[in-house]
């Protein structure tokens, strides 16, 4: 019995040794430069756009994160060669021929995967994708994907959890979206391309990440119309090219830094950074009291009052990203006054909240909405990251508590981010990682 227990605390303590973790004390003003690096929501779905076609593609800004590894994983698994090449470049071989199945092991690491169906299908005229389940912001259907390129002609069949489609070349037809969905879009644009005939989205979201979807595309002999706004045409083609392409600055990357000086306070400049895709949430920041001016080198951002409460809610671009969300809770915890945040897109998304009334924030939420209280300062706890998002607001909510904060499973941090610690510690912060 007692070898037993020696037994169980060594395996804790060797845990715990392994466990990677970022550690954070109070901090700020913020100050400096930063410089913002691709989008990742962007650059995954030209990864999957380079299976349209054979040849060689250079994609440059690409962050080096661990979605980016694991679509390449994908790519590689299809056939594909890539090859990181100095200055954030992705070096993408396609061979042509490709096996078009996407296993589970790579699709349950990341749901993005799914927007290889719409290209291979339309490429290959079959595909097999492993089902994305759902994940910590609760279930992610797929259905508007398969309706809409069954509107063009595919059939589906899902067993022993792939879902297989087929069709006999595509042809072109009008698509109405039962809601803006990103992925959505995003397959049905890739498929539509290659289509015969005039393909139209109806109701299509309008985030950046599909207009510069719509530009590589256009750039590898495409013909989309439309993209940025709520009614895409797309011109199907009989030839594609591979071509080089620069992916969009990270916004949601950008608003990580933004946040982080609204809560810690002082002045800094997100370089690169597109204040036109970010409107809404420079908006909201601008009433919790924070100074925001477009520049030519990106955003300069400064905070050197107590930050005001607002009440907000997340809507399809260009309302205010789901993806935002956690920073502007964190923001709020520490805002004079109440703020009310409704969560209109991921029914779980505010399942890391239990983990700011760690730090002694005070939230209450009720079905998709939170009521926010903000306090004078938190309390610096050992807390857990649940996803990427929720992983950065937990790290810039620590640059206002007191203590230490230990923010837990780093690694879900890595998905969506290169070099978060660094930046904020660049900028000032009091942060290191311990591996
Ligand atoms: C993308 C982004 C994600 C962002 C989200 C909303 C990537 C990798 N992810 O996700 O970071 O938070 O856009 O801006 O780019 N829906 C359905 N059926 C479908 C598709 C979607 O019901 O077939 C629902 C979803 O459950 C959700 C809403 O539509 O409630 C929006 O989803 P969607 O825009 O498709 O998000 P993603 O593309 O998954």
């Amino acid at each position: 019995m007692k070898h037993l227990c020696f037994e169980g605390i060594s395996a804790l303590s060797e845990h715990n040794w392994i466990m990677d973790r970022i550690l954070v004390q109070p901090s700020g003003p913020l100050s400096g430069d930063v410089k913002i690096k691709g989008a990742k929501n962007s650059a995954l779905k030209l990864m999957a756009a380079c299976t349209l076609t054979e040849g060689t593609f250079r994609l440059n800004n690409v962050p080096d994160i661990t979605d980016v590894r694991l679509m390449s994983e994908l790519l590689v698994s299809l056939g594909m060669t890539v090859e990181r090449i100095p200055e954030s470049t992705l070096e993408i071989i396609n061979p042509g021929n490709l096996a078009p199945e996407a296993p589970y092991e790579l699709v349950e690491k990341m749901r993005a995967s799914i927007v290889v169906l719409g290209p291979l299908l339309a490429t290959y005229g079959t595909a097999k994708v492993a089902l994305p389940g759902g994940d910590d912001f609760g279930p992610r259907p797929i259905d508007m994907h398969l309706r809409g390129l069954e509107t063009l002609g595919a059939q589906f069949h899902s067993q022993h959890g792939y879902i297989e489609g087929n069709c006999e070349g595509l042809i072109g037809a009008r698509i109405v979206l039962e809601f803006p969905s990103v992925g959505a879009t995003e397959n049905v644009m890739m498929a539509a391309v290659r289509a015969k005939g005039e393909t139209t989205i109806e109701n299509a979201a309008r985030e950046p990440e599909i207009a510069d979807l719509a530009t590589f595309l256009n750039r590898m002999g495409g013909n989309v119309l439309g993209a940025g706004t709520s009614t895409i045409v797309i011109e199907g083609v009989d030839e594609l090219v591979a071509v080089e392409h620069s992916v969009i600055p990270d916004r949601i990357e950008a608003a990580t830094y933004l946040a982080a000086t609204g809560i810690a306070g002082g002045e800094v400049n997100l370089i690169g950074a597109r204040p036109d895709h970010m409107d809404m949430l420079c908006q909201k920041v601008g009433e919790m009291g924070m100074r925001i001016s477009a520049d030519p080198n990106g955003l300069w951002v400064m905070c050197n009052k107590d930050l005001q409460s607002v009440d907000l809610a997340t809507l399809p671009y260009p309302g205010i990203a789901t993806d935002y969300k956690p920073f502007l809770v964190s923001m709020l915890t520490v805002a004079s006054g109440v703020g009310i945040v409704t969560e209109n897109l991921f029914s779980g998304r505010f399942r890391y909240v239990d983990e700011l009334i760690r730090m002694g924030a005070d939230i209450r939420t009720e079905g998709h909405h939170a009521v926010i209280r903000g306090v004078r300062r938190l309390s610096g706890a050992p807390v857990r990251a649940h996803d990427i998002r929720a992983g950065a607001a937990l790290v810039i909510a620590a640059l206002k508590a007191d203590g230490e904060t230990e923010i837990r499973d780093p690694e879900h941090i890595d998905r969506g981010y290169e070099g978060l610690v660094e930046n904020l510690s660049s900028l000032g912060a009091d942060i290191q990682r311990l591996s």
